[in-house]
């Protein structure tokens, strides 16, 4: 079946759906006629930004709740033919300072949504949006969904047991669900005004600013995924369901350096500076060195691939911010 024909009056709920992915994904389903409503707590220093939904107010229901309120998550699920879960505590450094705010969120809310799907709404499907960050440091490039699960923070340990309550009860109780492990994921619509979600929402910031940004390192590579490719695997995994109780890696077109993307970033823009230093000592030890995704079981299974190109992702994201700085600050 077409996708257009898939999602059409389709009810749909996503969890963090004012934030940076969910919000991309919540324009493309109601572009495809899905009726969408999102949940989202819109704590300050989290991704939510009313402004991540603007020109969609009118086809989607907002509902302001925390995902932690068990008996709202009971009445939301209710009445759902999808859920994207992607509400989340995404700071690593944060899950380090702050790690019962980032084990309530990323694993306990996690399992009482399932427990509100098992008891009000079994039928519903559910895309997980889990995190690279649970392979840990790599053992071998580039990492696999097989490759041993031995995460260096907080965060990596809540996202790892959120992603697992999922797959038990896909197990047990055939609540269908698919998880995604997300790599670095950019574009218009994620938070910039500081390093929380990710090192290059600062260096946009700086950037656009006209101010130098910072380079940790330099040599680590990474891989980086462009938020309509993220969006597509959802779309695709949602629409499948051979994906029920399995998990896929999600990764980019290239491995670059970090002294290279920032290089990079620079050239796009057309101006620029940034500078290279160490490691601050309490990132470093969280940090996990090189990593690159292997995406091929989600290309073999769903036929997803990385589709728009490192440099074009990061064009069309300074594009956004020149643009719509304000909303971001
Ligand atoms: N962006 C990436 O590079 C990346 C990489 C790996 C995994 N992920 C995962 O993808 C998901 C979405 O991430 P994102 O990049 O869009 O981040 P984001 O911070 O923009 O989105 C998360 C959203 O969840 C909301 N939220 C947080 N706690 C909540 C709560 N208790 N109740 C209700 N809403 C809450 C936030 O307000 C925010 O809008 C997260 O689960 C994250 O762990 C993202």
């Amino acid at each position: 079946m077409k996708k257009e024909n898939f999602f059409e009056n389709k009810k749909i709920l996503i969890t963090g759906g004012a934030g940076f992915i969910g919000s991309n994904l919540a324009h493309i389903l109601t572009s495809l006629n899905a009726h969408v409503t999102i949940v989202d707590s819109l704590i300050p220093e989290y991704g939510g930004n009313l402004f991540n939904i603007k020109g969609i107010e009118k086809q989607t229901a907002l509902n302001i709740s925390d995902v932690r309120d068990a008996y709202s998550m009971r009445y939301l699920v209710q009445g759902h033919e999808l859920l994207f879960n992607l509400a989340g505590q995404t700071s690593h450094m944060d899950s380090m300072q702050d790690p019962f705010t980032d084990l309530e969120i990323n694993s306990r809310s996690q399992l009482s949504i399932l427990e509100a799907c098992r008891k009000y709404n079994p039928d519903i499907k559910i895309i997980f949006a889990s995190t690279r960050q649970i392979y840990g440091t790599p053992q071998y490039l580039p990492v696999d969904e097989k490759h041993p699960l031995q995460p260096v923070d907080v965060n990596g340990i809540n996202k790892l047991s959120g992603e697992w309550y999922h797959l038990l009860y896909n197990n047990v109780y055939g609540i269908r669900s698919c998880v995604l492990r997300l790599t670095n994921t950019i574009g218009p619509r994620m938070r910039i005004k500081d390093a929380r979600q990710t090192f290059l929402g600062i260096w946009i910031r700086l950037l656009l600013e006209n101010k130098a940004f910072e380079v940790w390192g330099g040599e680590q590579l990474r891989d980086f995924t462009y938020v309509d490719d993220c969006v597509e695997a959802m779309l695709m995994a949602a629409a499948d369901e051979n994906v029920n109780g399995r998990v896929f890696n999600l990764g980019g077109d290239c491995a670059i350096s970090l002294k290279n993307l920032a290089q990079m970033l620079v050239d796009v823009n057309g101006s620029g500076q940034f500078i290279c230093r160490e490691f601050p000592q309490d990132r470093k030890k969280i940090d996990i060195g090189d990593y690159y995704s292997d995406y091929s079981l989600i290309r073999k299974t769903l036929g997803w691939k990385p589709r728009i190109p490192l440099k074009e992702s990061l064009k069309r994201t300074i594009d956004f911010y020149r643009e719509n700085l304000e909303h971001y600050l």
